[in-house]
């Protein structure tokens, strides 16, 4: 039994883009191994426990399994939703995973690799408690950027030791943290060094993953902090903390294959334990598809964890690249996203579409950029103009020709080769984690499809040589077959339809190349809708609202004084003209009580020169002079930005010019 899992996604907020570049390529892999006839067991859950989740739950004013509760749910729906379908979805808040990690946590410690030592940690005076990870912020003991307590988020991107951080602050009152001590638990990492070069040398998966991790090992390794200060979690065996996220959530690989064989009736133990040796690696059948951002916990900690607590070792880690959306690194926070259920199903485009963007878009080991023009363009370019038309004109004509029944027992040399080579090509592809290589093979298949089609003529060739056409159409249905069965680990929602069409009903690899009979036996529709330009614009428009709201949420808080450096007065324009060559900018004359202000504006796409005069607007009046197009401008005037169009701030009711705004 094979095992493939993917990384447990945080029960913490909503399915993304980003968590869809892992569990898609690895749902394509997963019907990719199930077709070649493998027995899988294909696992994911939700990740429960963490700070960000009990912060979350604290700010809502929840219980964390509340929060939990219901983006466990969501997961599960859009998962199944988009075709990914694990066997198993467990979580790691559940009493059997508890039972498992505390059961690792003592073996660990039985083997000699925990020691426990006391640490000066941030202490809230005000809130009186601990402040494990995202409960602090502070300053990067190595790049000085400001950093959460666990990781330096916008510097230098490390990872932190409790107590490493500068400079604390309690993320829940703001109040500056002291530093206290108190006892933890460490792993000794740094006796795994020589285990994991080994290891690291010898595992199969991305180089991405691989190289970085050997580098890692190489440059240092120190002991890790296991415990923290928090109610929710996994207890440590004794204490009154509970095990670092870190730690208990990789063991939910181990649960959920032990829960998921209770349902499948395999043996757990198989897989992560039966044969383990001390002094050598067990390999297991175990594959883990992962993001690049966790690499150094699955290609570091866990391998050592494993070896430490007498498991077996994942034979393959397989990382996909970053996300980017719209050219723009991937970030809820700056307005980034693509939210799955929201922007994406709810809209009701097909998943199938999603799928193949992500496998197609690039190799899955480089970063992928999401934007919806290039969305249109490889669905309506690619997907229909290629491989759909091909699917469609060859099917509709053996129905509406031959009403689905060609026969025939010539098959032509070139059509059986290529579809060989497109086979081998996509294996090859696949055992290499090659999605890109792979969906483009399926691709030069349906080309070749189109040109042998069109070369045929067959609505020609029906005129006058009956059995020449039928044996162009055969031997078009026989790439066809070919095609769904290719195109199905990545293209299941449609490919299940179009099989249906065809009457195929078992997706087995060594089907593709038979040279037999294919019927239709329903009456062919188009397999892919197009995609509208109205809808990726709306799409677009919802985008950039969704930047421009978070750009706005980000701006950077001012005080009271910083408020106090401008001098905002009210003023009466009492003359305005265009400037000559700009579409935008007016020039004002603008009486601000004590003086008359000559003042360039950029309001002339919304207002005449003629309506402006006589208005009263807010001026900032110690703006640095500065010349706009050759003209000099003593002040500004306030307005609200609406769709890049200036719309005028001016007071309530008329007030003597010169009154001052605060
Ligand atoms: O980074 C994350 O989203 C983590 N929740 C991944 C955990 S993977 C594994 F180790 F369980
Ligand atoms: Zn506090």
């Amino acid at each position: 039994m094979k095992l493939i899992t993917c990384g447990l996604p945080y029960a913490n907020g909503k399915a993304h883009i980003g968590h869809l570049r892992t569990y898609v390529p690895a749902d394509v892999y997963v019907r990719y191994l199930r077709m070649m006839g493998e027995e899988v067991l294909f696992i994911c859950g939700s990740d429960c426990h963490g700070t960000p989740i009990v912060v979350n739950a604290e700010k809502e004013g929840v219980e964390p399994r509340k929060l939990v509760d219901r983006y466990h749910e969501h997961f599960k729906k859009v998962f199944s939703a988009v075709g990914v379908e694990f066997d198993y979805f467990g979580r790691t808040d559940s009493d059997y995973h508890h039972e498992m990690t505390e059961n690792f946590v003592k073996k660990l410690i039985e083997n000699g690799y925990v020691y426990s030592k006391e640490i000066e940690l941030a202490y809230c005076p005000k809130c009186k408690r601990f402040l494990p990870d995202r409960y602090v912020e502070g300053i990067c003991p190595y790049c000085g950027a400001i950093a959460r307590g666990d990781e330096c988020d916008q510097g230098c991107g490390r990872y932190l030791e409790p107590g490493e951080i500068k400079d604390p602050r309690c993320k829940i009152c703001g109040s500056k943290a002291e530093f206290r001590k108190q006892k933890h638990y460490f792993f000794k990492l740094t006796a795994f060094k020589e285990f994991l070069l080994n290891y690291l040398d010898r595992v199969k998966g991305t180089e991405n993953a691989l190289n970085y991790a050997k580098q890692w090992v190489r440059q240092e390794l120190k002991d890790w902090c296991i415990t923290r200060n928090l109610e929710w979690g996994v207890r440590f065996p004794g204490e009154n903390l509970v095990v670092y996220v870190w730690v208990d959530a990789p063991i939910g690989y181990i649960s959920y294959t032990r829960e998921a064989c209770k349902e499948k009736k395999c043996d757990w133990e198989e897989i992560w334990i039966k044969g383990v040796k001390k002094d050598q690696i067990k390999w297991g059948d175990i594959t883990h598809f992962i993001g690049l951002d966790i690499v150094y916990h699955h290609c570091i900690f866990w391998p050592a964890m494993l070896k430490g607590a007498d498991f077996a070792l994942p034979s393959a880690i397989v990382a996909s690249g970053m996300v980017k959306v719209e050219g723009k690194t991937f970030s809820k926070s700056r307005g980034y996203v693509v939210w799955v259920e929201d922007d994406y199903l709810n809209r009701g485009f097909n998943p199938d579409y999603l799928r193949y963007y992500i496998v197609n878009y690039t190799s899955h080991q480089k970063d992928l950029n999401f934007s919806w023009k290039v969305f249109m363009d490889k669905v309506n370019n690619e997907l229909i103009a290629n491989l759909g038309n091909f699917i469609y004109r060859v099917t509709y004509f053996a129905w509406k020709n031959f009403n689905g029944d060609v026969e025939t027992s010539e098959f032509d040399e070139e059509v059986v080769k290529a579809v060989e080579k497109a086979r081998d090509k996509i294996i090859k592809a696949l055992e290499n984690w090659d999605f890109k290589v792979a969906s483009d093979a399926f691709m030069e298949l349906a080309s070749f499809g189109n040109n042998y089609f069109q070369s045929n003529e067959p609505w020609e060739l029906i005129k006058r040589d009956v059995e020449e056409c039928t044996k162009v159409i055969a031997n078009c249905l026989h790439l066809v077959k070919a095609l769904v069965l290719l195109s199905y680990p990545v293209l299941p929602f449609t490919m299940k339809e179009v099989a249906e069409i065809i009457g195929l009903e078992d997706f087995r690899m060594d089907r593709v190349c038979e040279l037999e009979k294919v019927r239709v036996i329903k009456k062919p529709k188009p397999p892919f809708k197009k995609v509208e330009k109205e809808v990726v614009e709306e799409m677009e428009k919802i985008m950039k609202e969704r930047i421009k709201r978070a750009e706005m949420k980000k701006a950077e808080v001012v005080t009271v004084e910083d408020l106090s450096k401008l001098d905002l007065r009210i003023g009466k324009i009492v003359k305005a003209e265009k400037i000559k060559k700009s579409r935008k900018l007016v020039k004002l004359e603008v009486d601000i009580g004590d003086e008359v202000r000559q003042i360039v504006a950029g309001i002339a796409e919304t207002y005449s020169p003629q309506e402006l005069v006589g208005k009263e607007v807010v001026v900032v009046a110690n703006m640095k002079p500065a010349k706009l197009m050759g003209v000099e401008s003593r002040g500004m005037i306030l307005a609200a930005d609406v769709d890049g169009k200036a719309v005028l701030l001016t007071p309530e009711r008329e007030v003597p010019v010169g009154s001052r705004v605060r």
